[in-house]
Formats: structure tokens, sequence, C-alpha cells
């Protein structure tokens, strides 16, 4: 062998390394979890530098379902494959990317879900990249919050009941009381409710919150209640629904109030903020008010 044909053979060996390199997925984008009666889009990207593109082919656990073909007739063909329906015209592919629009049809439409891509002759090269598509019935809706009326009063027994929607994946309920977590025995989860549907099992949580208005979460803050009750679906923070309802919250003593309020009041009702204070001290400041505004009546003004 000479010279000549040693650089030829060499540099055509060259050519078919950087033919094995070349071609490659760059991106594919599944969905990771979708709802059932939701349309989705999968696309995947690919470089083809020095090839020619033959096809693209998506496949759902490894049946082929769509291909591109731009070199043939007709380029776009579409093949029954169950848990999945390839929207009608729905559907775009080039050099470098292809998307292609689905309608689903509930649990069986879970799976792997491929984009394969080859290039043209004399290598049809291949290059793939798959991902896993989860369809769920997921909630439609935010949690209910049940029960919570929109005035309160201090010292009052106040229960509320949140209820997540119905959905084939877990839910975790969490209250918030102004802002806060209520403590263990401030909670009363009830039993599930489910119903199957659309060939899931649908599950709806329901987490009742019970206290009295009283302590340093009521007496620090301003005259707003707020309830706020997060649904989580554990994995998947984007799916998080929360409902928050405030109430305004008064003084548990109206009467005192009123009390306060009297003119000649004026003075003892700034020295004495009742209402903040505990109970037992209330009550004796309350006492004190009393003999103080029947001290006032009869002194001659
Ligand atoms: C899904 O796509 C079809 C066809 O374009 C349309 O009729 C249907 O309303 C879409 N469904 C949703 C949930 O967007
Ligand atoms: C393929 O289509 C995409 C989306 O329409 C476009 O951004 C891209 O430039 C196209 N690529 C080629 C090689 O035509
Ligand atoms: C898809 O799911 C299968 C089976 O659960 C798992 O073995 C595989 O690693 C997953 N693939 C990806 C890309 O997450």
């Amino acid at each position: 062998m000479d010279y000549a044909s040693l650089l030829f053979l060499f540099s055509c060996t060259l050519i078919d390394m950087q033919g094995i390199s070349a071609l490659f997925v760059t991106d594919i984008s599944v969905p990771e979890i979708v709802d059932f009666r939701d349309n989705v889009t999968l696309s995947c990207s690919y470089d083809m530098s020095g090839h020619t593109l033959n096809s693209v082919k998506w496949y759902k656990d490894r049946l082929e379902f769509f291909r591109y073909s731009p070199l043939m007739r007709p380029v776009y063909m579409t093949f029954p494959v169950a848990g999945i329906q390839v929207l009608d015209g729905k559907y775009f592919c080039n050099e470098s990317t292809c998307r292609v629009d689905l309608s689903l049809l509930g649990a069986k439409s879970t799976g792997t879900y491929m984009c394969e891509v080859s290039g043209d002759a004399p290598h049809f090269k291949l290059a793939a990249k798959e991902d896993n598509m989860t369809v769920a019935a997921l909630p439609q809706s935010d949690p209910l919050i049940e029960g919570f009326n929109s005035m309160y009063r201090l010292e009052e027994f106040l229960s509320a009941t949140c209820s997540s929607d119905y959905s084939s994946v877990p839910t975790k309920l969490t209250w918030y009381i102004n802002g806060e977590q209520p403590m263990l025995g401030e909670l009363q989860p009830f039993i599930d409710t489910t119903i199957p549907a659309h060939d899931y099992i649908l599950r709806r949580q329901r987490l009742q919150v019970h206290f009295y208005l009283q302590g340093h979460r009521f007496y620090q803050v301003s005259k707003i209640l707020e309830l706020k009750c997060v649904a989580e679906i554990e994995n998947y923070p984007e799916l998080r629904r929360e409902t928050t309802l405030s109430a305004s919250l008064s003084h548990s003593d109206n009467l005192n109030n009123q009390m306060l309020r009297h003119p000649g009041a004026s003075s003892a009702a700034a020295d004495c903020r009742c209402c903040s204070w505990p109970r037992t001290s209330c009550l004796i400041c309350s006492l004190f008010v009393i003999i103080l505004l029947t001290q006032c009546a009869q002194r001659p003004s």
C-alpha cells in the first residue's frame, strides 16, 4: 500500500468517526406528569451536522406511533398505539426539531416515550432519547375550606375542614393559621373518600383543624385571622394548590368594649387593654374598670 492510499484510508476513517459522533438527540421534552384530560406536546431536538435526516420516529413503550421521513411520501405517518391519539395535523418536524401533539386516553397513556432520529445512507446512524410520562387524574380545583366564618371573637372555638379535590395521586394537606402550622392535637384527619372513575381510583382527603382563638398566635397579630390550606402532591411541587380565607377578629367581650368606650372611662381604658391579656387577668381588669366607672358616675362633674 502506498503513502497516498494510506492517507486516503485514514481520511475516510476520520470522516467515518466524525459521522459516528455527529448525529445525536440534543433534547427531549416529555411532561413528567399530566392530567388525562389534557393534550400534551412532545418534542425533541437533534443535531444532524454532516448527515441528511432520514427519519424521526416517536415510540411509546417501544411501539412506534409517529414517523417523519422528509425523503419519502407521505412525509408524516401515524400508527395506532394503545393509550395515545396523535392530534390531526398537530405536528411539525424539520431538520432540527420534531413536535407532536397528543390527546391522552387515561392511565394506559402512562409510559416511556422515545424520540429516535436516523441519518441517511450509507451510515443510517441512529440516535435516541427517552423520558417517562405519568398520566394521572390530577386535582382540578383548589382545596375547599368549609365551616369557616367571616367573623370571630377571641376565646371562641373554631373548627374548619379542608378537602382536596379528587385525585389519583395522594395529596398532602397542610393548614396554616396566621402563617403558623397548627399543633398536632388541633388536627383531625378524616377517612379518605374514594371513588372509581376513568380507570382510576380517585381519592379525596379531608383534614379538620380546631382550636380556641387564644394564645400568642392571636394576641400578637392584628384583627385579621387568616386560615390557609395547602394541597401538595409528593415529588411535584408545581402541582401545589392552596386556598386562603380570612376573617375579622374582634375582642371576646363586646359589653366590656362598650364600657371602655364610655367617655368617663377613657383613661382607665388606656391603662387597661383587657382583651390583649390572658383570660384571668382580663377578668380582674374588667372588674377594676367597672368599679372605676361606678366611681366616675357617682362623682359630681
Ligand atoms: C385537545 O385537542 C383537540 C383537537 O385540537 C381539541 O378539540 C380539544 O379541545 C383539546 N383538549 C384540551 C383539553 O385542550
Ligand atoms: C425547524 O423549526 C423550528 C421551529 O419552527 C425552527 O426554530 C428552526 O429554525 C427550524 N430548523 C430548520 C433547520 O429549518
Ligand atoms: C422510566 O421508568 C422506568 C420504569 O419505571 C425506569 O426504569 C426508567 O429509568 C425511567 N426512565 C427515565 C428516563 O426516567
